[in-house]
C-alpha cells in the first residue's frame, strides 16, 4: 500500500489531536485549534514546495506553479462539528496535498492550489460554507453581524483570526480556474453497501438553516399552576416533534433540530425562552422551501395557541448544486483506470464544492467510510481506500494534463 496513503492517515491522526475540547474533536472557525492546524498544514505545504498564504477570511492556500497560470483547486475544510471524527474535511485536504507532493519535479500544464477552507460546518455562527463563499467571491456581508454564543460578531472573529472583514464583501471572484475537485468521506452507507472504495458525486442537495426561538414567561416551578404557564420548552418540544412528523413521510426529506438552548436553565424555573436550530434538506429546492414555510406556519400556530412569542430567522439558504459533467467525466475515467467501477451517487451532506461550483467546474470523489458513520468520533476510513483515492486523483491530474498537452 502506498506510503502516500500512510502519510495521509498519519496526518489525519495528528490533526485529530488538535481541538478546543479535551474529550473530543471540536475545531470551530477562528479557534486556537484552527490556528494550530493551519500552522501545521502550512508547514507540510511548504515542505512540499508550495508557496503558502492565508486569505482574508482565514483559508489556507498552498500554490504549485505549473507551466500556465490556469489553476486547478483541490481541497476541503479543516474545521469540524462538535465531537467530530478525524476525516470529515481533513481527509480531502490531506489527499490533495499528497497528490501535489507526489508531483515532485514534474511540471503540469496548469497550476494547482491546495485549499484548506477555514469554515464549512458553520458551527460557531450557524452559517455554512464561510470559507469557500469568501474564496469564490460570493461572501454574504449580512453574516458579518451574526453573533456567536458569546455575542462575538463574525466581523470581530475574522479580525481576531488575522483576516480582513472589510475586504470580504464584493471581493472579485477567483478567475482563470480550470476547476475544483474535492475528495471527501461519503458520510453515508452506499459505497460500503456496494463494496466500492470510491465513488463520483452527481450533485449536492440544498439546505435551509433556520434559527427558531420561542419566548414565554419564566416563573416559579412550585407555584404557577399548569394552565397559567407560558412554558417555552413545552412549545419547542411540540415543534420538534412536528418537524419529525412532517419530514418522516419523505421521500428524500431530512430535517434535524441539532441545537436547543433553554433559558434561564434552572430546574425550578419555568423556561422563559428556547432557541433551536432547524436544518432542512431535500434534492429539490422548491420542495425544501415548501416544507420550510409549512413548518414556519406550524411554529406560529404553536406559539399563538400557547400565548408565546416566535422568532423565525432563516440564517442561510443553499441551493442544490449538480457537479460539472465534463470534469466529473474525467474523474469517472480516472476511477475506471484504477479498476474500480465508477458509481455516481448524490450527496446528502453539504460540501465546499457547492459554493465553488459558482466559479469553477466542480467535481467530487467520495471515499467509503465504515458504516457510513460521520459527525461522530467513530468516523473511520481504510488506508487501502485512501490509497485508491490518491491513485484516482493522481490519474485525474495526469488526464487533465493530457487534455491540455
Ligand atoms: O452539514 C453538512 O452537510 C456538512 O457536514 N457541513
Ligand atoms: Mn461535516
Ligand atoms: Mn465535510
Amino acid at each position: 500500500m502506498g506510503t502516500a496513503a500512510k502519510t495521509v492517515m498519519e496526518r489525519c491522526e495528528l490533526l485529530g489531536g488538535l481541538s478546543e475540547d479535551p474529550d473530543g474533536i471540536f475545531r470551530p472557525y477562528g479557534s486556537g485549534s484552527m490556528r494550530e492546524v493551519n500552522r501545521l498544514v502550512s508547514g507540510w505545504m511548504r515542505s512540499a514546495g508550495l508557496s503558502v498564504r492565508t486569505d482574508a477570511v482565514g483559508n489556507l492556500i498552498g500554490r504549485y506553479e505549473g507551466e500556465a497560470p490556469e489553476t486547478l483547486v483541490l481541497g476541503s475544510h479543516l474545521d469540524t462539528v462538535r465531537d467530530a471524527g478525524k476525516y470529515d474535511g481533513v481527509l480531502g485536504v490531506m489527499i490533495a496535498l499528497s497528490c501535489v507532493e507526489q508531483l515532485g519535479e514534474r511540471r503540469l500544464p496548469f497550476s494547482v492550489e491546495v485549499v484548506a477552507f477555514c469554515d464549512e460546518e458553520g458551527v460557531r455562527f450557524g452559517t455554512t460554507y464561510l470559507g469557500s463563499s469568501a474564496f469564490s467571491g460570493r461572501f454574504d456581508g449580512r453574516l458579518l453581524d451574526f453573533g456567536d454564543e458569546a455575542g462575538i460578531s463574525l466581523r470581530e472573529a475574522v479580525r481576531d483570526f488575522g483576516g480582513e472583514p472589510g475586504t470580504l464583501v464584493g471581493a472579485a471572484p477567483r478567475r482563470n480556474l480550470l476547476g475544483y475537485c474535492e475528495v471527501h468521506i461519503e458520510q453515508g452507507p452506499v459505497l460500503e453497501h456496494k463494496n466500492l472504495p470510491v465513488g463520483v458525486v452527481a450533485g449536492i442537495q440544498g439546505q435551509s438553516r433556520v434559527r427558531v426561538s420561542f419566548t414565554g414567561g419564566a416563573g416559579h416551578a412550585g407555584t404557577v399552576p399548569m394552565q397559567n404557564r407560558r412554558d417555552a420548552l413545552c412549545a419547542a418540544s411540540e415543534f420538534v416533534l412536528e418537524v419529525e412528523r412532517a419530514a418522516k413521510p419523505g421521500p428524500d426529506v431530512v430535517a434535524t433540530v441539532g441545537e436547543l438552548r433553554v433559558l434561564p436553565g434552572a430546574s425550578n424555573v419555568i423556561p422563559s425562552s428556547v432557541v433551536l436550530s432547524l436544518d432542512l434538506r431535500h434534492p429539490e429546492d422548491a420542495t425544501r422551501k415548501r416544507l420550510r414555510d409549512a413548518l414556519e406556519e406550524r411554529a406560529r400556530g404553536i406559539s399563538t395557541a400557547r400565548g408565546l412569542g416566535l422568532g423565525w430567522e432563516v440564517r442561510q439558504e443553499s441551493a442544490a448544486v449538480p457537479m460539472h459533467r465534463g470534469l466529473s467525466g474525467t474523474l469517472r475515467r480516472a476511477v475506471e483506470s484504477t479498476g474500480v467501477s465508477p458509481l455516481e451517487l448524490p450527496s446528502g451532506a453539504g460540501h465546499d464544492a457547492a459554493g465553488m461550483a459558482a466559479v469553477a467546474a466542480a467535481a467530487m470523489l467520495f471515499v467509503r467510510c465504515r458504516g457510513g458513520v460521520s459527525h461522530n468520533p467513530a468516523e473511520s476510513v481504510e488506508e487501502a481506500d485512501v490509497a485508491v483515492a490518491v491513485e484516482v486523483v493522481g490519474e485525474f491530474l495526469r488526464r487533465l494534463a493530457e487534455e491540455r498537452a
